[in-house]
């Protein structure tokens, strides 16, 4: 009798704890990095492109540099063989996904894959609507290590447990993967995607100018202002493990160089996922700069994942400020019009503090050193103010570096 009880003990603890972990917790604890095939070749994507995505991506410097998962889009796979296993697209993919991610794996990178919640993806290939368990675990059988999840043709069907059936599901396959909610945050996945996936997308999709809206009929894609603009708010729901995600990157896709260098610069401060939606392998020197660029990098992925904030605005010119480690800052200011702008940076007039993680840039006590991220220059110290000229859409974006004082 006493025997029966504590196996039914043990039963119940192991449901509990399957009910809980759906996803892989060691993962994502900085913001993700890496490419997708969607914003340059939307469904153009073979295996030849990918292979040489990845080669690029370590040639470049990319690698390097952070960027660590090659992920395929929308249509790579085109049907179910008899027994309901999704097959990838014998024509653009013959060697299949597990030959791809060995190729993928041997040069240390991590392949990702797309499906859906409904019946179909966006681009009218299979979803995994019924078929969650048997593509995950056909996912983890090719070595696959991120799952970016959409939500086409999901009529009828409640975001939060579709995305729970699917996290269970590849917590049952039994491989680690970063899971990517993609519901454009029509059903605030801010409010209960931190127990069920990395990170959530909170937009409808990026298009690559700086401040448009593309109307498509039914649905817009947008520009980068915009989707910084739609960022408001959501900062207190991210944190390491768990990102707000305002798209891939269009880096390299079409915006002047200024326009991706804000692009790039205002990704970092929001803490947002990093990756990029270019052809890496034929990138400008420019491009690769503004992507490899480390001290940028280092701000997405400073280990404290404190999503940045809007410290101030005035007409076109935006303050940010993003916490880091070490009690440094960044700080970046956003020229959103076309005309160049002059600032003047009296830092000892005013503390900026932080309500939400209760960190504050103490300029009035203290002394920061303060470096431009995109020039390299030393611009002095807090001591003296700092005055600079912005140029049209493009920013100044520094990191402001404590130095110790007597008392430490
Ligand atoms: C949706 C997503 C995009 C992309 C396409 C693919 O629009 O939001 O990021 O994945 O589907 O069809």
């Amino acid at each position: 009798m006493r025997l029966t009880v504590v196996a039914f003990t043990v039963v119940l603890l192991a449901a509990v704890t399957h009910a809980q972990a759906q996803k892989s917790a060691e993962l994502a604890l900085t913001p993700p990095m890496g490419w997708n095939s969607w914003n340059h070749f939307g469904c153009a994507i073979t295996e030849a492109t990918v292979r040489e995505t990845a080669d690029a991506m370590v040639s470049s410097g990319m690698k390097d540099a952070g960027y660590l998962y090659v992920n395929i889009d929308d249509c790579w796979q085109l049907e179910r063989d008899a027994d309901g296993f999704i097959r990838p697209d014998p024509e653009r993919f013959p060697s299949g996904m597990q030959a791809l991610a060995d190729y993928v794996h041997a040069r240390e990178l991590k392949l990702g894959l797309y499906s859906d919640a409904g019946w179909t993806t966006c681009g009218g290939r299979p979803g995994s609507r019924g078929y969650e368990f048997q593509d995950a675990l056909s996912y983890a059988r090719w070595g696959v290590d991120y799952l970016k999840y959409d939500w086409c043709e999901t009529e009828g069907l409640k975001a939060e447990g579709a995305y729970q059936t699917m996290a269970r599901a590849l917590e049952a396959a039994g491989r680690p993967v970063v899971f990517s909610i993609c519901e454009w945050g029509d059903n605030q996945p801010w409010e209960w995607g931190k127990a069920i996936g990395h990170l959530w997308r909170t937009t409808g999709d990026i298009t690559a100018c700086f401040d448009c809206e593309v109307d498509h009929g039914d649905w817009s894609s947008w520009g980068v202002l915009r989707i910084l603009d739609m960022q408001d708010g959501l900062r207190v729901h991210a944190g390491p493990g768990h990102w707000n995600d305002p798209d891939m990157m269009e880096v390299g896709n079409g915006m002047s160089e200024s326009e991706d260098r804000a692009h790039f610069s205002m990704w970092a401060m929001l803490a947002a996922p990093l990756i990029a939606g270019n052809d890496l392998r034929i990138m400008t020197e420019a491009t690769r700069s503004i992507l490899t660029n480390r001290e940028v990098i280092a701000v997405d992925q400073d280990p404290l994942g404190i999503q940045g904030f809007r410290h101030s605005k005035d007409g076109d010119l935006e303050i940010w400020f993003k916490p880091l480690e070490d009690e440094d800052w960044a700080m970046c200011v956003l020229n959103r019009g076309t005309a160049p702008r002059r600032i003047e940076l009296a830092w000892q007039d005013e503390d900026v503090a932080d309500t939400f993680s209760g960190r504050q840039a103490l300029f009035k006590a203290r002394l920061y050193r303060i470096r431009d991220l995109w020039t390299g220059a030393d611009l002095g110290t807090t001591r003296r103010a700092l005055s600079a000229e912005i140029a049209g859409h493009d920013v100044l974006m520094v990191r402001l570096v404590r130095m110790l004082d007597a008392n430490d």
